[in-house]
Parts: C-alpha cells; sequence; structure tokens
C-alpha cells in the first residue's frame, strides 16, 4: 500500500512482490533510474552558472569538454545502468542505433532494455523553464545470454513493464508505473531522497487546458484545426484555456494534475509530427493509461502501434479520456 511521504525506496521494498517473475531487477532498475535523475538534476540546477564559471567549450577539470545538456544527461544515464549491469541494451533518442550491454561477469544475462529521451525539452534550458527525462523498460524478446537486437528494442509500447519521467521543475519529480497505477516522487534536494508526494495520479475524465503549438496552425490537419476552434468555442464550459511549455514532460505533467489534452499532431512539415514513438509517446501513454487517461494517434491507441524503426516519429494525442475521443472524433471526420 503506497503510504504518502514514504520514500522511494521504502516503496520499491514494499512494492517489488507485486512485480510478475520478481526477482529485484525492476527494483534495482527504478533504483539506478533514480541516481542519474539525481546526478542530472544537480548538473541542470547549475545550468545558468555554466556561463559564469566558465565559457562554453573550455575543459573541465578532468580535462573533459563541457558539453550540452542533453549530451550530458544522455551520458549519466547509459553509465549509471551499464556500470550496475541492470539492463541488457540501451536506446536513446541521443544514440543513432542501440547499444548492446554484455555485464563482465554475466553474459547478457540481464533480461531488460531500455529506452530513453535523456533531456526532454532541452531548449527550455537556457531559458530557465522546465525539462525532464523520459524512460521506458520492456522485457527482452530474445533469449537471454545472447547480445540484444533491434527486435528487442521494436516492440509495440503495451508490452512495456514500466515507465516513467523525471521533470526537473521548481521541485524535481520522478514519476512512474510498472502498470500498478501511477505514483509520483518528490526530490527532497538537501538530503538527496526522494518522498511520494502524489499517490495514484489520475487524470480527471476530461479538463480545461488544450496544449498545442499553435504557432503551426496553418500546417495543421483539418480535424485538428476543428478541433482548436471547439476548444475555443464560447460554450458550457469552453473556451478552455490554452497552456503549452514546449517540454512534453512539463506539458503532460501539468495536464495530469490539472485536466487537459496535449497534441503534437501531423503538419504538412512533418508528415508524423514530432515526437518520438518510442522514446516520448509510448512511455508517456503507458503513465496516461495507467492514470485512467488515454493517449492515440488521433485514429488508434498508441500502445497498439509495431514500431518499424528506433527514431520513428508519430502524430500524439494524450490526456484526459473524453478530451482525447473528442479530438479523435474531429479527426475521424474530417482525417487529412
Ligand atoms: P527534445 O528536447 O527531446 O528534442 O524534445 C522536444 C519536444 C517536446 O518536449 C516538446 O513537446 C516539443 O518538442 C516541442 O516542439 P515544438 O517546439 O515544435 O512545439
Ligand atoms: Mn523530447
Ligand atoms: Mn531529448
Amino acid at each position: 500500500m503506497a503510504r504518502k511521504n514514504q520514500t522511494l525506496g521504502e516503496f520499491i521494498i514494499e512494492n517489488q512482490e507485486a512485480f510478475p517473475y520478481s526477482s529485484g531487477e525492476l527494483s534495482r532498475l527504478i533504483n539506478s533510474i533514480r541516481l542519474a535523475a539525481k546526478v542530472v538534476n544537480h548538473e541542470v540546477n547549475k545550468a545558468g552558472l555554466v556561463d559564469i564559471t566558465g565559457a562554453v567549450g573550455e575543459t573541465n577539470i578532468q580535462g573533459e569538454e563541457q558539453q550540452k545538456l542533453d549530451v550530458y544527461a544522455n551520458e549519466k544515464f547509459i553509465q549509471t545502468l551499464t556500470n550496475r549491469e541492470i539492463v541488457c541494451g540501451i536506446a536513446s533518442e541521443e544514440n543513432d542505433d542501440f547499444i548492446t550491454i554484455q555485464g563482465q561477469n554475466k553474459d547478457h544475462q540481464n533480461k531488460y532494455v531500455l529506452l530513453m529521451d535523456p533531456l526532454d525539452g532541452s531548449s527550455n534550458i537556457d531559458v530557465n523553464v522546465s525539462v525532464g527525462t523520459i524512460f521506458s523498460v520492456y522485457r527482452r524478446v530474445t533469449p537471454i545470454g545472447t547480445p540484444v537486437t533491434k527486435e528487442d528494442f521494436l516492440q509495440p509500447g503495451n508490452k512495456q513493464v514500466a515507465a516513467g519521467y523525471v521533470v526537473y521543475g521548481t521541485s524535481t519529480m520522478l514519476v512512474y508505473t510498472t502498470g500498478h497505477g501511477v505514483n509520483g516522487f518528490t526530490l527532497n534536494p538537501a538530503i538527496g531522497t526522494y518522498y511520494l508526494s502524489h499517490p495514484n495520479m489520475q487524470f480527471s475524465e476530461t479538463g480545461r487546458i488544450y496544449s498545442i503549438n499553435e504557432g503551426n496552425y496553418n500546417h495543421f490537419p483539418q480535424g485538428v484545426k476543428d478541433y482548436i476552434k471547439y476548444c475555443q468555442a464560447e460554450e458550457e464550459d469552453r473556451p478552455y484555456t490554452s497552456r503549452y511549455i514546449g517540454s512534453l514532460v512539463s506539458d503532460i505533467h501539468r495536464n495530469m494534475i490539472k485536466g487537459g489534452i496535449y497534441i503534437y499532431p501531423k503538419s504538412s512539415k512533418s508528415s508524423n509530427g514530432k515526437l518520438r514513438l518510442l522514446y516520448e509517446c509510448n512511455p508517456m501513454a503507458f503513465i496516461a493509461e495507467q492514470a485512467g487517461g488515454k493517449a492515440s494517434d488521433g485514429f488508434q491507441r498508441i500502445m497498439d502501434i509495431k514500431p518499424k524503426e528506433l527514431h520513428q516519429r508519430v502524430p500524439f494525442f494524450c490526456g484526459s479520456k473524453k478530451m482525447v475521443e473528442k479530438a479523435e472524433e474531429f479527426m475521424k471526420n474530417a482525417p487529412e
């Protein structure tokens, strides 16, 4: 049973038995993610200081070039998970191909693969606005003991065993699901401990916020244009409020707490939208569904899409169930 204010460490131990095939591996994986997130959080918090303490392009004390934060976050997550030999493979938005992790003493014995967007919304760093990390976990489908293959990563979202995000906001939160609801933990930076602050997070059935980059309006499909007009109409509880941070993690996080819909549609400029199915949409869809919400590409369930490539993009409609269903209705009536 989730108890408010219990630590993430206590929560993981108490809930371990609830996992199918529990061997502690998934718990250790979540543990590594919380550790990597703390390291990244520390660096993100210093973002504005970089220009003060040293010009970009300078080398640090270890003689390493100062790096862009998304490269830094990518390396930290990969290092943390590789050193602990917890997963057998990692695919990242920042890497062209997946990484195989052999393990020092136990050749390819781990059963999970991890997919991630190490730093989401990175353009917001320069303006001191929240960014995040998104992760998604699957059981490998190829035999244990052999190197992972692409097949292990190209699984539909409905096969995820865990997914979550970290939001580096006014406070830092880790929000995740293992298929038993969604729980949110807030980091106390003074002692480096996460506490359960948001047990059993839920999308309200409907909401009053719509989040979309309306600057692209002229390029949107007719169904999306019609839905936006619906959101703006003077009716009952409308017009809705428009809120768009431009950092998926923060936009979804806010909408889950307040009720709303997030849309990144296809457009005449990008035929599949912008967001990546494996690193962004599937994990967010798993969380949304576990929180009573819904995620679709406008026509079908995100998590039922069979991925064809690692960096595949997909249109994304995610949030309060009734709002996503309404948007789908508009898409159906004007599919092009
Ligand atoms: P990333 O920083 O990982 O490339 O992701 C940015 C994404 C997502 O976070 C956000 O919702 C979207 O880009 C915003 O895109 P637009 O600027 O086109 O609205
Ligand atoms: Mn992203
Ligand atoms: Mn990113």
